[in-house]
């Protein structure tokens, strides 16, 4: 089969969207190198899916100096013919509540790791003159919003470079896929309603616990898993998949049509009064 002998890296694999990217890309066909902190959910993941289909291997997005040895070794396994950035979080806070700390450990995190690993893996993909690197944005990488600009800022970034990445890319066989998903339900509230715990005496308490904490619940992950299938197996995949309901689509499309005054008012009065 064409797919059997090549290889898809999944980072965030213990979990959320970077582990339904790996059971449904093993399902097609496709030998998959799992990568997150918790080897013990990779190791269960392992358990489920069909021998040989699943490596799991313990990885921290921040320690770049792992990323070499680890890469090297899933090139001398096959044809490594896909990456899926998914590994991230949401550092929640206002500026004014957000430390500087905090902030470049979500940089290290969304940005800058996912930049690192991919440079090491597409000299790969180069030698084939075939792949496709599969970034896990979001739509907060489209519209920027109030109490996780933090967040916003990382995912936008990861939007420029992409864009630009793909440009360079251009006529290589390698395709550079964003996703843009809206609220998905993952673990990915549970972490940051933990953080939230931590700012319970900002002006803004009231609205992190409503927006960050109550509110969040989503389309099933299953759809992201979908969009990440077709990132990868289509002929022809797509540049951007924008996943949300028809609400955050509306959303992002109307960015570019409202005056900024009103966009601002808007988005403002809804999560911060
Ligand atoms: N869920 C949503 O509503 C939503 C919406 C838009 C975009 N996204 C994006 O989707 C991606 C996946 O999020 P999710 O919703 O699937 O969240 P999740 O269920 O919390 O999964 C996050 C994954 O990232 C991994 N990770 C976090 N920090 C890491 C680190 N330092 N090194 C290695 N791995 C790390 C976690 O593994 P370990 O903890 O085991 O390391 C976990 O596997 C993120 O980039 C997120 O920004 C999510």
């Amino acid at each position: 089969m064409y797919a059997e002998l090549k290889s898809i890296i999944v980072t965030g694999a213990s979990s959320g969207i970077g582990k339904i990217a790996a059971i449904v890309l093993a399902g097609a066909g496709y030998k998959i190198f799992g990568l997150a902190r918790s080897y013990d959910k990779l190791a269960e993941l392992q358990a489920q899916l069909t021998p040989g289909q699943f490596f799991p291997i313990a990885f921290d997005i921040t320690q770049h100096d792992t990323f070499e040895k680890v890469v090297s070794e899933i090139a001398s396994r096959g044809q490594i013919f896909g990456l899926v950035n998914s590994a991230g979080y949401v550092e929640p806070g206002a500026i004014e509540d957000l430390t500087m700390d905090n902030l470049r450990v979500q940089f290290e995190t969304n940005f800058f790791g996912l930049v690192g690993l991919t440079k090491l893996v597409l000299p790969y993909m180069m030698k084939h003159k075939a792949g496709r690197i599969v970034n896990v944005s979001s739509m907060a990488g489209l519209v920027s919003l109030p109490l996780i600009g933090a967040y916003c800022a990382t995912k936008h970034a990861l939007e420029a470079i992409s864009d630009a990445m793909r440009m360079e890319l251009w006529r290589s066989g390698i395709d550079v896929i964003s996703i843009n998903p809206g609220v998905i339900e993952t673990n990915i509230h549970n972490v940051t309603s933990g953080k939230v715990r931590s700012l319970q005496s900002s002006r803004f308490a009231h609205a992190y616990e409503k927006y960050l904490v109550e509110e969040p619940k989503g389309l099933s992950v299953r759809v992201v898993g979908d969009s990440i299938l077709h990132a990868i197996t289509s002929r022809s995949p797509k540049h951007r998949y924008l996943i949300g309901s028809g609400k955050e689509k509306t959303g992002v499309r109307l960015r570019s049509l409202v005056p900024d005054s009103v966009f601002y008012a808007q988005v403002a009065r809804r999560i911060l009064s």
